[in-house]
């Protein structure tokens, strides 16, 4: 790309502009070589803790660790010079808002994270007031909220009563006034999470939250196909990753077993 059409990097205020205007397209991502491929589509990058289930075989969320997703984010650094980069903040790292700016403050300074994410709705709206009273941009994730499913007893898709979708727009509302510059919906019943973008001035970015939100997320591993242990509803693939390695594989596997490959167009 030359100089004159390289991209600017985005930052919250780009984010927060493309409401109403433009829809804002999110992936994660959890190192270089993809950070670089996605460079230039995507609006923001999430280095998601989902990183711990799809990239270290875990059940759930819970174990990730600062530290692992420290060392993600970085490779995603290394690889993304636009969008914007969200770290995740992985379970316990913000459950008193001192711990939560004293792991902010060591993404700011190790990586070069844009900001971070926490789960929790009105009840931790303390906690990202603080954080943003001390510059830190922070985008607040509600609805379905994988940190909270071993406390809750599973995965819940969340709204469909009026009393849930109430309580889902007031902790919108309240995570908005604390200073959240963005939130994202997950797992919210369509019509709840299209009422609640409406009645917000920040960005909402929506997985399994329809088509009412200012922006969609997807986890790469489970657009691309790569991720089998299981497929949400709301996941579509784009391509069958898993599928076209194993074939590639096999090919590979094939060559060699029948010294096929390398042939002389591969070797010196
Ligand atoms: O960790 C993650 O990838 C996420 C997505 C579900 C948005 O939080």
């Amino acid at each position: 790309m030359s100089i004159h059409t390289k991209k600017r990097k985005i930052n919250i205020n780009s984010i927060k502009k493309m409401k109403g205007n433009e829809k804002i397209v999110m992936v994660t991502a959890y190192d270089a070589l993809f950070a670089k491929l996605f460079n230039d589509e995507v609006d923001m990058i999430l280095v998601g803790d989902s990183l711990n289930m799809s990239f270290l075989g875990k059940p759930d969320t819970l174990s990730a660790t600062m530290e692992q997703m420290l060392y993600h984010t970085k490779a995603v650094c290394n690889g993304a010079t636009t969008p914007l980069i969200i770290f995740d903040m992985p379970f316990g790292s913000y459950n008193t808002k001192e711990e939560a700016l004293k792991n902010a403050i060591k993404v700011y300074k190790e990586s070069c994270a844009d900001a971070i994410k926490i789960e929790g709705g009105a009840d931790r709206a303390e906690i990202v007031r603080y954080l943003v009273q001390n510059g830190i941009a922070v985008i607040s994730h509600i609805g379905l909220m994988p940190q909270f499913v071993r406390g809750e007893g599973g995965y819940r898709v969340r709204g469909k009563s009026l009393e849930d979708a109430q309580k889902l727009l007031e902790d919108a509302k309240i995570l908005e006034e604390a200073g959240a510059f963005a939130l994202l919906l997950e797992g919210i019943v369509s019509d709840v999470a299209a009422n609640i973008t409406k009645n917000v001035k920040i960005p909402t970015i929506g997985i399994g939250a329809g088509v009412g939100c200012d922006g969609q997320v997807l986890v790469w591993s489970d657009m691309f196909g790569f991720f089998e242990d299981f497929k949400p509803k709301f996941v579509k693939r784009y391509m069958e990753g898993a599928s076209l390695i194993r074939e590639a594989l096999k090919e590979y596997k094939k060559e060699v077993k029948e010294g096929r490959f390398p042939t002389t167009d591969y070797s010196y």
